[in-house]
This record gives structure tokens, sequence and C-alpha cells, in this order.
């Protein structure tokens, strides 16, 4: 499998090459980066540059790449996996019509840990809801761009589709000075040092807390889980949109 890694200079890019070495039949053939210089493989800076052939794009950069990636892997008709977290509703929504042209993997979390927990989350919600409140409390390092993570609002939508009403999330009780309401989510972001990946989801009813936790230790989770992943398409082959729940579904 010849994968093409953009963001190639970026910590995930590093990692993703790292750990595509030791898989069987997984190689980094090329990188696109705006920024940067590598010698471990040729290196573009923009996609209209990119001369070297490839089976699967994975994608951890910025939402910043996504539409020229997007247009670079419907024109070559070759599948993508994006992991990049902070894309917005246009973004979101040209992965959706990309995902008619070509296979797309999407996940916020490319860790089976988390997925699982999301599901986890989201039986306890049904059975606890609407006497527990829900809050989502995430950990990351003190480089990260966007607040709150790509993991703890996939968390929040999972569990959202259990609930009878949809709720309000709620970002920032600093600006207000009024009580919880019961129909919200609360999720709080933490940024410090190098931390790799904390959530936890916490049911709070009377007299008790259930508390659903994942830790990432180290950042090969992630690259691991997107090369399964591109793996995973790539024989898929099917055009369509995928995530860790089809990965989950087939183990
Ligand atoms: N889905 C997952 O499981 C998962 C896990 C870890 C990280 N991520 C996401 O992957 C992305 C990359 O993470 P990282 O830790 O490698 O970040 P990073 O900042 O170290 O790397 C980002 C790379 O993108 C490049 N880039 C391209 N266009 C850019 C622009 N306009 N502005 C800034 N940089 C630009 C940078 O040059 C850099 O090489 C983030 O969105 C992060 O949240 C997802």
């Amino acid at each position: 499998m010849r994968i093409l890694l953009c963001g190639a200079n970026g910590k995930m890019g590093k990692v993703v090459y790292e750990c595509a070495s030791a898989f069987e039949n997984a190689d980094v053939v090329a990188g696109v980066d705006p920024y940067g210089e590598n010698d471990k493989f040729p290196l573009y800076h923009s996609f209209d540059e990119v001369e070297t052939e490839a089976d699967v794009i994975i994608d951890f950069s910025h939402p910043a790449m996504l539409s020229s990636m997007l247009k670079y892997a419907i024109k070559k008709k070759i599948p993508v996996v994006v992991a990049t977290t902070g894309i917005d509703e246009k973004g979101l929504q040209e992965i959706k019509n990309a995902a008619q042209e070509i296979p797309v993997f999407f996940t916020a979390n490319m860790s089976l840990g988390v997925n699982l927990i999301s599901e986890l989350a989201k039986k306890a919600a049904a059975v606890l809801s609407p006497d527990f409140d829900i809050e989502i409390v995430e950990m990351h390092h003190n480089q990260k761009i966007d607040a709150p993570s790509g993991t703890a609002l996939l968390l929040a939508d999972e569990i959202s589709s259990v609930l009878d009403n949809e709720p309000v999330y709620e970002f920032d009780r600093h600006s207000k000075r009024m009580k919880r309401s019961k129909n919200e989510i609360g999720i709080s972001s933490v940024r410090g040092g190098t931390i790799v990946g904390e959530h936890e989801i916490i049911f709070a009813g009377t007299d008790e807390v259930i508390k659903i936790s994942h830790s990432a230790y180290s950042k090969k989770l992630f690259a691991n889980g997107a090369i399964n992943a591109a793996k995973f398409i790539v024989n898929a082959k099917k055009n369509g949109l995928y995530s860790m729940k089809d990965v989950l579904e087939e183990a």
C-alpha cells in the first residue's frame, strides 16, 4: 500500500512515517506539506505538484488542506483517510460530496478504544438520561489549535443521537451566571504540557457519579489506527463515507 502523507512534516505525519515501516506492505512513498523540507521521501508543497503515484492518502494536517486534497484524490480516484480535526460545516459537506466519488474514511479519533467508549457512553446515556447530567472533559497538549477536541464533539454527537431531546452543547459557563439546564452537555477543554489525549464522560446523578474515560499514551495509537483505516478502505474499494464504526463492526 503506497501512502501519500498529507501533513507529512507535522507531529502526526512523522509518527505515521515511523509506524508505516513496521507494517507489512505499507510504505510512505511521498508527502504533501506547504511547510518545511524532508529527506526521507519526496515532499511536495501542494497537491498541484504531486508526481508520485499512491494507493491511498492519509491526512493529518490542517483544515486548509482539505479542498485541494479531496480534489486531487477525486482526480486520481484514490481513497482518503481524513484524520484532521477542526473541520467546519463547509468542509464536512465537501467530505460527504467526495465520498460519492471515492472511498473516504473520516473520524475525529483513530483509536479503536475511543470509538468503543463512544458506544459505551451511548448505552449509558440511554439508560441514565434524563436523570443524570452529562459532562465531557478533554485534555490535550499545549500545541493543539482546536478546542474542544474533535473527539469530544464526536462523543457528544454520539450521545445526543440516543437522547429524546436534542441537547445544547455548553462550552462556556464563564460568560453566564445561571444554573445548568437539564437539556445540555457541558464540554470542557484543558490544555497543557505534552498530554497526548484524555477524554472523560461524566454522568452525574443524585448521590452517584459514573465516569467513562480513555487515555492515549502515545501518538502511535492514532498513526496505527490511520494505517489500519487506510488498509480497510483500500480493500473496501466501494465509494462511500467510512468511519471506525465500520472497522468495529468488522472486528
Ligand atoms: N483523528 C485522530 O485520531 C487524530 C489524532 C491526532 C491528531 N489529529 C489531528 O491531526 C491534525 C494534525 O495534528 P498534528 O499534531 O500533527 O499537528 P501539527 O501542527 O504538528 O501538524 C500539522 C501539519 O499540517 C501542515 N499544515 C498544512 N497547512 C497548514 C496551515 N494552513 N496551517 C498550519 N499548518 C498547516 C503543517 O505544516 C504541519 O506539518 C490536527 O488537526 C489534529 O487535531 C487527529
